[in-house]
């Protein structure tokens, strides 16, 4: 099971508390994070392509520069108690993420906007180059739903373990080959529509699948039964005894 940008439900997303009430829920071994970059080459744990759901200012991320995004508050939004967050950078994760002993599914949001382009190597670059400072005994598993970012990653870090992201509106008939084409055989898709049937023809043919964003108890009992690997939820501190 993993929890989805922490415990969103519980504190604001993507950040340190979030990540703290992750560590403190008894059987949540892993956490999902989602990784951005900024205008100037900034790696940073947000989710959105803009700032402007999750803190207390507005902006596209990859058009707007550090320097400006690490004043603002990433929690406020969230509650009050919250305001003092801040966004994280991946550096400043991954201490975080050593010290809290989480596995960590890095969700790679890629390189979105009119600056996208020109921010691609840096982001592999930067990715590449930080990797090193997690402890060995933390178990990463990177994801996108950038194909080219998930093939790159594979091209320079075939080491760690990847995984393809599809919504359901997006999974055609290749995912096969899609999945050949990143040399992997995780999947992680979309929880809405996700049939028996489905889940039958996937895990028969030896893929592993974990599922997002599952926060009802009923449809996850369905879906481990079904037999899925894992699952993505908002509600880790709910659910998480109902992993297989
Ligand atoms: O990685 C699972 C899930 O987080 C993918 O979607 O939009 O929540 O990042 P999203
Ligand atoms: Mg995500």
């Amino acid at each position: 099971m993993y929890g989805h940008r922490g415990v969103p439900s519980l504190a604001s997303e993507n950040t340190i508390a979030s990540y703290e009430t992750a560590a403190k829920i008894p059987g949540l071994k892993w956490i999902e994070i989602d990784v951005a970059i900024t205008e100037d080459e900034q790696l940073i744990i947000i989710h959105d392509d803009y700032l402007d759901r999750t803190t207390s200012i507005s902006g596209e991320i990859s058009d707007t520069s550090y320097e400006i995004i690490k004043n603002a508050s990433a929690g406020y939004w969230f509650d009050k108690k919250f305001s003092e967050e801040k966004v994280l950078t991946f550096s400043e994760f991954i201490d975080i993420a050593n010290e809290l002993k989480l596995n960590v599914n890095i969700e790679l949001k890629g390189t979105t906007g009119k600056n996208g382009p020109k921010l691609f190597k840096s982001y592999v670059h930067q990715l590449t180059k930080l990797m090193d400072r997690f402890d060995s005994n933390i178990e990463i598993l990177f994801s996108s739903f950038n194909i080219p970012l998930l093939k790159t990653i594979q091209e320079v870090m075939p080491e760690y373990p990847r995984a393809v992201l599809y919504e359901k509106c997006a999974f055609y008939e290749d995912w096969r080959t899609v999945l050949d084409f990143c040399d992997t055989k995780i999947l992680h898709l979309e929880e809405i529509g996700l049939t028996e049937n489905l889940v039958e023809i996937i895990k028969s043919e030896g893929y592993t699948l974990n599922v997002y964003t599952v926060n009802e108890k009923d449809r996850a009992n369905q879906l481990f039964r079904w037999g899925v690997d894992g699952i993505f939820t908002d509600v880790a501190q709910h659910l998480v005894h109902l992993q297989n």
